[in-house]
């Protein structure tokens, strides 16, 4: 698959750095995004050194921000006419104490599940102008493990804790990638998919900021040695990015390439609509 474009949320560390570093071998032009300039400056140069590549350019947004996320978008459309792939992986576990960001939102629904939702509705034209599309959404095993949603306070003001709202962030990121992937269909777009993924347990930043207390924290850095590398856990991101296979398949799940089965405790199509809707009713509030 030559010329064609991806942006990959996250890639200044971790599975999305991996991720790009191996579009970029397979002579992708590779936009990366970061939140910190100068390291995504210095990743964006480390990338094309690494692969000689110079087709590899940066985004600068903190995704906690819906205006700034609208900014990328922005910014993304006036540099480029046509988008082939989307991945959405930026995200992470909170702490315990709840916050929220400076627009008034959880921060894990906000990057876990905002920023997808904007990029994947701001950049959809975009995505409809390649003529393969395929968008990529990291969600997590953790939306089994740990998701217990409150239709009524999805932004968990109550009741909440790390896991989960993280769970449900990423329970709700499947729920809105299959919506989009029925809406497209309904509407003929076959050329655009929509796939989800968890990566496996990856030794990256991931959750090493996130103070869950002493026993949680004590068991993560305990585990952490039997986790995967970063360049392990973009295995499924770049298969879904590059194989032929993948682009015939839209509104799954992939564990390790493999399609698999997402959690049906909380589903219908009733609350996977609220919730799209919630998303839609909520980022409009910012310009
Ligand atoms: N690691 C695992 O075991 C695991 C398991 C299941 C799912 N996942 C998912 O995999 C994805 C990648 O995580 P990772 O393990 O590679 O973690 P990571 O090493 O912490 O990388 C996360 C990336 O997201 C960026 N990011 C976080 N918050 C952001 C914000 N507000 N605005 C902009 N960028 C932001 C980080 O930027 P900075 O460099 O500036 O922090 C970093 O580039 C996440 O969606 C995570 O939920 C990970």
């Amino acid at each position: 698959m030559k010329d064609k474009i991806v942006l990959i949320t996250g890639a200044t560390g971790g599975i999305g750095k991996a991720a790009a570093m191996e579009l970029a071998k397979k002579q992708f032009t590779v936009i990366i995004h970061g939140r910190n300039k100068a390291k995504t400056q210095q990743v964006c140069e480390e990338i094309r050194m690494i692969t000689g590549n110079s087709k590899v350019d940066y985004l600068v947004a903190d995704l906690f921000l819906i205006a700034e996320t609208k900014q990328l978008i922005r910014e993304f459309k006036e540099k480029y006419e046509r988008l082939d792939v989307l991945i959405n992986n930026a995200g992470g576990l909170m702490s315990n104490e709840r916050e929220n960001t400076a627009e008034g939102i959880e921060k894990t629904i906000a990057v876990n599940l905002f920023a997808p939702f904007l990029l994947m509705n701001g950049l959809s034209n975009l995505l409809k102008a390649s003529p393969e599309a395929r968008i990529i959404n990291v969600s997590s095993n953790s939306h089994k493990l740990n998701a217990k949603p409150d239709f009524t306070d999805l932004q968990l003001v109550n009741g909440y804790n790390p896991l989960r709202s993280y769970g449900n962030s990423k329970l709700f990121l499947i729920w809105i990638s299959q919506y989009l992937a029925k809406e497209l269909k309904e509407q003929g777009i076959g050329h655009v998919t929509v796939n989800t993924l968890h990566p496996g347990a990856v030794a990256t930043g991931f959750g090493t900021n996130s103070n869950l207390g002493p026993f949680m924290n004590t068991l993560a850095k305990w585990m952490r040695p039997f986790f995967r590398t970063p360049e392990k856990g973009a295995d499924t991101i770049v298969y879904l990015a590059t194989s032929e296979e993948a682009q015939k398949v839209s509104g799954k799940y992939f564990v390790n390439r493999k399609q698999a089965r997402v959690t049906e405790k909380y589903y219908t199509t009733a609350n996977e609509k609220l919730v799209w809707d919630y998303c839609e009713k909520e980022v409009s509030k910012v310009e």
